[in-house]
């Protein structure tokens, strides 16, 4: 086939797929498919339309970014590497399960894609820095970054997600460690066990940049059923993640703004929650806060305080992408949670991680590409519609009644 023929044919392909929505599932479905009713090819033919849908809502948002930001090295390699894993998945479009090697041949082809998609977030995000770096950024196309990389970034958890289930229920990586575990899923996950080894992880890197970190305390309160440790049907290293996060942020605040006390360190508290509807996590810090004006602003991708550590600094970094805040949150949100901060300045932080307590209302949350999310790339930024204040103090005297 000429070339343009076959870019005119993947093109009919991408468009194809995107105009299919992504269909959720929950954490439940996962957990009763790789329980009771594992069969390699049903979630064969379920994956091998699910993923190309994926991508294709996936990449035909990417291609609604600034032509500048398309152009920058970095981003260019993340579509390459998104184009080539949508191509050798369209090689099973047609190819039935009963082949004799069309399953293991799959199942070779999604740990490929997995391993070449390692590296798309550090890479995204190096886009993202070249083009702020080279032409600045104006609030719309701010916003327009914003509003794309969760979205980007929640497709490629989900994306991970499929491909884990099922590597891990029918591959040979399952793992030893685990064995009550359906594929990345623990039905009995422990969360004050996945607090503690987040912490102590979080406490060995902020030893090795401070000399000291602060103690842990951790309590429990579970509304459901008293006495009982508070267990979740969740995906551990999600949790892990999210929690290795916030006490990394936990520990450099309380150990900066805390200098001249490093030996007496106020600890960080953690308190687990377990209720009807929500099983909450709250990490609190006795780190001097961030003033209300600014708690936005630390979900942005590029808002860091910390220096920019090198990418190819062997050592891994306490601080410094801006990445740690707006990631989490999208696995929170990915499984129809939350996470948000509470800070009172001069004082600490507060930092709520929310999940459901049902694996049954753990649905994926997804993005779409269709109309509305195409509306959100176009036009300006509209005129603000709330006062601001003035710069200069109103000189009140012209108005002055006269007498
Ligand atoms: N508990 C906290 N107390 C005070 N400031 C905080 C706290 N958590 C976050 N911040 C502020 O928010 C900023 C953004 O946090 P975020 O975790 O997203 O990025 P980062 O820690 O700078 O880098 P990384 O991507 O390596 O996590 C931090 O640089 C810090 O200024
Ligand atoms: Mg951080």
């Amino acid at each position: 086939m000429r070339l343009s023929a076959f870019l005119l044919n993947v093109s009919t392909k991408i468009e194809f797929y995107s105009r299919f929505s992504p269909s959720p599932l929950s954490i439940k479905q996962f957990l009763e498919f790789g329980r009771d009713n594992a069969c390699e090819k049903t979630s064969y033919m379920f994956l091998r339309k699910e993923l190309p849908v994926r991508l294709a809502n996936t990449m035909r948002e990417v291609n609604l970014l600034p032509d500048k930001l398309l152009s920058q090295p970095s981003v260019r390699l993340v579509q390459k590497w998104y184009m080539q894993s949508f191509l050798e998945l369209l090689e099973y479009e047609n190819r039935s399960p009963d082949n004799p090697h069309a399953l293991n041949d799959f199942l070779e082809v999604l740990i490929e894609i997995r391993n070449r998609h390692n590296d798309v977030v550090p890479t995204m995000a190096q886009g993202v820095i070249e083009y702020k770096e080279k032409f600045g950024f104006d609030p719309f196309v701010s916003s327009n970054i914003q509003y794309f990389l969760d979205r980007f970034y929640t497709n490629r958890i989900s994306f991970r997600m499929l491909i884990n289930q099922h590597t891990l229920l029918f591959g040979n990586d399952t793992n030893p460690a685990h064995p009550k575990h359906i594929g990345s899923i623990d039905p009995a996950c422990n969360v004050a066990d996945v607090v503690n080894d987040a912490y102590e992880m979080a406490k060995m890197l902020c030893e090795q940049y401070y000399p000291t970190a602060p103690a842990l305390k951790i309590t429990e309160f579970n509304a459901k059923a008293p006495d009982k440790p508070i267990q979740a049907v969740y995906v551990p290293s999600h949790l892990f993640h999210m929690l290795f996060e916030l006490f990394k942020n936990s520990m450099r605040a309380t150990v900066e703004h805390n200098e001249d006390n490093k030996d007496d360190l106020p600890p960080i508290k953690a308190k687990v929650t377990l209720g009807k509807e929500d099983l909450s996590i709250k990490i609190s810090d006795r780190g001097g806060g961030v003033p209300l004006r600014k708690i936005d602003r630390l979900f942005n991708y590029t808002y860091s305080t910390a220096p920019t550590p090198s990418l190819n600094s062997k050592r891994v970094p306490l601080a410094g992408f801006g990445h740690g805040l707006p990631i989490s949150r999208l696995y929170a949100r990915y499984f129809q949670g939350d996470l948000q901060l509470y800070s009172m300045e001069g004082v600490g932080t507060d930092a709520v991680i929310y999940l459901k307590a049902l694996s049954s209302e753990s649905f994926e949350r997804l993005p779409v590409f269709n109309k509305s999310a195409w509306r959100h790339y176009q036009g300006g930024p509209g005129a603000d519609d709330w006062s601001n204040p003035s710069k200069e103090p109103r000189d009140t005297s012209k108005y002055k009644a006269k007498r």
